[in-house]
């Protein structure tokens, strides 16, 4: 890894691609490539050196923990959830900004006689923050739509981002307890931030002013 290899940032094809752009425009990069409209998973910038890659949103901290990428940008959700080893978080971007909460049907008591039953893809924060309370829960593994978990009688409650709290309103849910809040993360890979240092740090620099400038 050299000051002349290239710059790689990792970022998710969603609302954190959409939200990152003008951050990286005000810091000079801009793709050539549209994830909307192109299959390529490495998209060219208008700099030679600088590249980004098209991840799944959970994948971003780990391909920047091995230095696959040097940059990503990544929620705090999904940052507690991976532990955040082999990473600096040098700025909150302020960007896909939600809270984590629990949430159940609306109305409806906790179980007695057994553990309450949470279902949730964020495993290790809703371990954390049960175990902080001093309750003991059976978690249960999800990958998406949660929401429909209590509705089915799979869960009792559901542990999931909540921005207008439409999805949960829409499924006769309701936010329960607020565990943290959440918003993207700019991450560096820790030997990029010596080796790459210089183009890294202007980088931090310029989006900071950008996040400065859109408060
Ligand atoms: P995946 O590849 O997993 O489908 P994605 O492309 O949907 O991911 P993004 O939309 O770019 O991912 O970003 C997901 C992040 O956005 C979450 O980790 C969270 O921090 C934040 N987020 C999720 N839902 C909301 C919401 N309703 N409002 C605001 N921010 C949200
Ligand atoms: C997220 C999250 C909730 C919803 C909450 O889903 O998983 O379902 O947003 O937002 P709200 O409180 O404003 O309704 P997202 O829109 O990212 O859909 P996805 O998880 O299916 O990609």
């Amino acid at each position: 890894m050299s000051e002349t290899d290239n710059l790689i940032i990792a970022l998710s094809k969603g609302r954190i691609y959409k939200e990152t752009l003008p951050l990286l425009k005000h810091a000079g990069i801009e793709p050539v490539d549209d994830p909307d409209t192109s299959r390529k998973l490495i998209l060219d910038t208008n700099r030679d050196d600088v590249k980004l890659l098209i991840l799944r949103a959970t994948d971003v901290p780990t391909y920047v923990q091995y230095g696959a990428a040097d940059l990503g940008v990544a929620g705090k959700d999904v940052l507690m959830e991976h532990g955040g080893e082999g990473l600096y978080e040098p700025l909150d971007l302020k960007i896909a900004r939600c809270k984590l909460m629990t949430a159940g049907r609306v109305g409806k008591e906790e179980p007695s006689g057994r553990r309450l039953r949470v279902a949730t893809k964020f495993v290790n924060s809703t371990r954390r923050f049960y175990a902080d309370r001093g309750e003991q829960v059976e978690i249960i593994k999800l990958y998406g739509s949660m929401e429909l978990a209590p509705l089915v009688g799979l869960a009792d409650r559901i542990v999931d981002v909540v921005d207008t709290g439409n999805t949960l309103k829409a499924n006769g849910l309701e936010p329960k307890e607020h565990i943290a809040d959440i918003s993207s993360r700019l991450i560096v890979n820790k030997a990029a931030m010596k080796m790459k240092h210089n183009r890294v740090k202007a980088l931090i620099d310029q989006i900071a002013d950008a996040v400065a400038k859109s408060q």
